[in-house]
């Protein structure tokens, strides 16, 4: 079973800004959240505060009955992984290695066929022996996502927190569907929960659970896709002149540029 994840009155300001603006937000167990909004709203302020990367000026997160700052390092890296929006690398190193950095909160546990296992899921597999940085951006993108899922493997599967920054940014349209369907399935288990930015919010409104909004370092709206990808709320908080119809197949919103 995973905890609850609680963030309460979360502040950060830099300067005479708040980029994060006395936020309140719960994130569920087995959930797939999607959090959306546009260029510098706080998407990933947010998410270094919520994975305990950035300390608030105020306000808590707490990860269970714990605020994560009283969390036992090694055992949080056991419970939450993070996939940045850069990562980058500094020496050559296959890629394989990358993935099996992930396994550096569990010593000796199966690890070589866990990481096996989690690049041949993410379709890394061919990537193994190749240098890290020699990949394309997409390909490096895959790497990692193996890595943060090695990162939370027990047993057979991942459990706990997993958060990504723009996971599928650098991705083509197979990879895209291939890595939301397989978090979307993992998370149906329920022993993991995701919290991702996305971007496109096609992409967010076919796979997430639900959806937090962010504007302005404040949470505008929060919802099932249903609920927040609406004309209103879109052209009100992007500006954009965007055109909602409803996907035949699910019922979710599809959401286009208005020429
Ligand atoms: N350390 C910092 N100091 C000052 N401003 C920052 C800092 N980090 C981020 N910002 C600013 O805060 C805003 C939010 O940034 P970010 O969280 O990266 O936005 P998003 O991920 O939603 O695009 C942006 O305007 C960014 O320029
Ligand atoms: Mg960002």
């Amino acid at each position: 079973m995973i905890d609850t994840l609680h963030a309460e009155n979360l502040t950060y300001t830099r300067g005479s800004r708040k980029l994060i603006d006395d936020l309140n937000v719960t994130l569920y167990p087995g959930e797939m959240v999607a959090l959306i909004g546009p260029n510098g709203a706080g998407k990933s302020t947010l998410l270094r505060l919520l994975t305990g990367f950035l300390p608030a000026d105020s306000g808590e997160c707490r990860l269970g009955q714990q605020a994560l700052t009283e969390w036992d390092r090694a055992k949080l890296a056991q419970r939450r992984a993070v996939m940045r929006q850069q990562n980058v690398m500094t020496f050559s190193q296959p890629a394989e290695d990358v993935v099996a950095m992930g396994r550096a909160p569990w010593p000796s546990l199966h690890s070589a066929s866990i990481v096996q296992q989690v690049m041949a899921m993410t379709g890394c597999d061919e990537l193994a022996k190749r240098d890290y940085r020699q990949l394309s951006g997409g390909e490096q993108q895959r790497v990692q996502l193996a890595r943060v899922l090695s990162q939370l493997w027990q047993d057979d599967a991942p459990q706990g927190w997993l958060f990504l920054d723009e996971p599928t940014s650098a991705l083509d349209l197979y990879w895209q569907q291939q890595t939301l369907r397989l978090l979307h399935k993992l998370t149906r288990q329920p022993r993991l929960s995701v919290c991702a930015v996305v971007h496109d919010l096609n992409l967010a409104s076919l796979w997430a659970d639900r959806i937090l909004l962010l504007h302005q370092g404040k949470l505008v709206a929060q919802g099932t896709p249903q609920e927040v990808m609406t004309e209103d709320v879109l052209t009100r908080w992007y500006q954009a002149d965007v055109q909602v119809t409803r996907n035949e197949e699910n019922g979710r919103p599809h959401i286009q540029l208005r020429q």
